[in-house]
Parts: structure tokens; C-alpha cells; sequence
């Protein structure tokens, strides 16, 4: 059954090319009276000027104040995974990272960055407060956190949070992903996980998307989440576990049994291949 959830933010409802047009314009005449001032600090070819204060005044222009960006165009950096940012940084400057919005946007500010600035800029970015949660208006669709948490076995897609940890805190060179933009991350999951989401629907990655920024620091608890109509993922939260059992929509366990080889809960048909399997984490 095709989910009929609409997300009427305003990042959504501005175009991406209207964006990025409007942005083009407004960075272009921040940076111009930046020169114009004779204010080296905002100076990007300056290899003099420290991570710290690039983050604060160029970064910080579309990316937010501490990492925290307001546009659904520019990624969240904050609380950022610091190797990740560090890799995506020299993928940006060598151009091996080449997508349309990265052409348009980053490989200026990361042009003249010295190695030094790159690890500033990734550690000053990686420490700051977590990406901050952001609820939808509508309900959050109960498949984005089925699928980040148990992938689609059916479909050979993998579970997301394999990688990107139960909290898609990242790890690394693996990117945090929760709180993060549900615009960017759509745009993103097809030119970064090309492979491992090729088989999922577009509504199935706006479903973990819009998952994946409502869990952000600050934002939905996993079990306040609002249930659909065939099936009812209760999810309780333990002293440090999220254990998603599932329900049908009287509330009634679904057809499930505990298996005790593997610690884990099946749903569906007994042992089928269309069976759920749900970790007892
Ligand atoms: C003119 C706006 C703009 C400025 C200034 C800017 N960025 Fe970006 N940045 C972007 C956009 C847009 C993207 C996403 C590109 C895409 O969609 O692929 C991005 C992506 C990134 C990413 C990859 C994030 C991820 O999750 O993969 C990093 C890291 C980054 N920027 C760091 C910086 C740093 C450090 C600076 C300052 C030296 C900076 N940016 C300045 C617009 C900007
Ligand atoms: C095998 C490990 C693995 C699995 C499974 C995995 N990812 Fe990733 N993901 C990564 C790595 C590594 C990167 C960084 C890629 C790069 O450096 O460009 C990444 C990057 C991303 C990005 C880009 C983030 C950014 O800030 O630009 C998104 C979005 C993403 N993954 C979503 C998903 C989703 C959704 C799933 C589940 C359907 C998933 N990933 C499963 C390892 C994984």
C-alpha cells in the first residue's frame, strides 16, 4: 500500500534549483564584502587563517551557526563523525566528490585548504553539539525505521544501522546520519550508497530519511512514534536498547516467536523468507 505522508516543510517546498540559485547570489555578495573589507579572516585562499575561524566565517554562511544549518540544501555538520568530514573534504578539494551541488557550492570554499585547515575544520566541526532533531508535522512513516533497523532481507537491501550504528551516530569514516536533513539525505543516499539502496522505492528512502532527522539530538523518541495502519512497530526503549517488536493494529502480537538460537524475534509465516527477522538487541 502506497504511504501518503507529505512533508510540507520549507525545504520542500522550495525547489532545489530556486535554492540554489537564491544562494549562489546571497554567498556571492557575503563574500564580496568580505574582500572588500580587507577581512583576511574571511579570506578562503589564506592558508594563514586557523580551521576555527573559517568554520565561523565562511563555513558557517551556509552551513550554520556550530554546524547547525537551517537550509535543507546544506548538510549539518555538527557533531559530525571527524574522519568523515576529514575524507569528504579531500574528496571535495581533489573533485573526485562531483556532484551538481558539490561543483556549485564547495569546491570554492575547499579549493585552497591546507591540510592543516582540513583537520582544524573536521575537528572543530566534529565536536560541536550533536545534529538537533527535527519532527515533520505529519506522522513519521513506521518503514524508514523498520527498514534503517532490519534493511529489507527480501529485497537483499541491508540493514542501515549495520553501518551507521543504532543511532546512526556513524563511526569513523561513517557518517552521522540522524538529525541530518530529510532533503539532503534523499539526495544523497543514491550518489553515496548507490549499491545498497538501489532496490528501495523513492518513498522508501524518504521513509528512513525523514526517520533518520526526526532521531536527531533533542528530537522523536523512538517510541513516540505514531503507528500505521497495517502494522504497529512498538518500540521500547531500555536502560540502552531500542527493542522494536511488532504488533498488528489491534495491538496484538503479530504472529511472532521468540527463537531462542538466535535471540531474535521472527514475524510473519513461521521461518518464511517473508518472515520479519527483528533483533533482540
Ligand atoms: C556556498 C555554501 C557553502 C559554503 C560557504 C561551504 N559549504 Fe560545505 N557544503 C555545501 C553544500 C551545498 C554541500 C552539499 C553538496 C552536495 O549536496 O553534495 C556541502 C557539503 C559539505 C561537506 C560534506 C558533508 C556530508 O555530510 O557529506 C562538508 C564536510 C563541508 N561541506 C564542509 C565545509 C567547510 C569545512 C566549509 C568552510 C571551509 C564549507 N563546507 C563551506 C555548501 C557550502
Ligand atoms: C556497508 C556499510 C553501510 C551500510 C549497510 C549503509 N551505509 Fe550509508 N554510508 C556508508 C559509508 C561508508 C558512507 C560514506 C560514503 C562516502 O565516503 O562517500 C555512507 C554514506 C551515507 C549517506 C551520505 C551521508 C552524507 O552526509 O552525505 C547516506 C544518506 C547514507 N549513507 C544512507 C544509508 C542508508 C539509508 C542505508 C540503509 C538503506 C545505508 N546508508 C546503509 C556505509 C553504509
Amino acid at each position: 500500500m502506497k504511504q501518503n505522508y507529505s512533508f510540507q516543510n520549507f525545504s520542500q517546498r522550495m525547489t532545489p534549483a530556486r535554492g540554489a540559485v537564491l544562494w549562489s547570489i546571497s554567498v556571492m555578495l557575503t563574500m564580496l564584502a568580505g574582500c572588500s573589507n580587507l577581512d583576511r579572516s574571511r579570506d578562503w585562499a589564506d592558508s594563514q587563517v586557523s580551521g576555527q575561524v573559517l568554520a565561523e566565517q565562511v563555513c558557517s554562511t551556509c552551513h550554520g551557526v556550530n554546524g547547525q544549518s537551517a537550509n535543507s540544501l546544506f548538510p549539518k555538520l555538527a557533531g559530525q563523525q571527524k574522519n568523515y568530514i576529514l575524507g569528504q573534504l579531500e574528496a571535495i578539494k581533489g573533485r573526485d566528490r562531483n556532484s551538481e551541488h558539490t561543483r556549485q557550492f564547495m569546491w570554492g570554499p575547499a579549493r585552497y585548504l591546507s591540510e592543516k585547515q582540513m583537520d582544524e575544520l573536521a575537528t572543530y566541526f566534529s565536536q560541536q553539539p550533536p545534529m538537533k532533531g527535527v519532527l515533520p508535522s505529519t506522522p513519521i512513516p513506521q518503514r524508514g525505521q523498520v527498514i534503517f533497523h532490519q534493511g529489507v532481507p527480501e529485497k537483499g537491501v541491508k540493514a542501515c544501522a549495520s553501518c551507521h550504528g543504532d543511532r546512526a551516530e556513524g563511526d569513523d569514516e561513517i557518517p552521522r546520519l540522524a538529525g541530518q536533513h530529510t532533503y539532503y539525505l534523499n539526495s544523497r543516499a543514491r550518489i553515496a550508497m548507490t549499491k545498497i539502496v538501489s532496490n528501495l522505492s523513492d518513498d522508501e528512502i524518504q521513509a528512513v530519511s525523514a526517520y533518520l532527522e526526526s532521531i536527531g539530538e533533542g528530537g522523536a523518541k523512538p517510541s513516540t512514534l505514531v503507528a500505521s495502519k497495517e502494522k504497529v512497530v512498538a518500540v521500547t526503549t531500555g536502560s540502552d536498547f531500542v527493542v522494536p517488536r511488532v504488533f498488528d493494529a489491534d495491538g496484538d502480537p503479530k504472529n511472532c516467536h521468540y527463537s531462542v538460537w538466535t535471540y531474535g524475534w521472527y514475524c510473519g509465516s513461521f521461518w518464511s523468507a517473508l518472515g520479519y527477522h527483528l533483533k533482540n538487541q
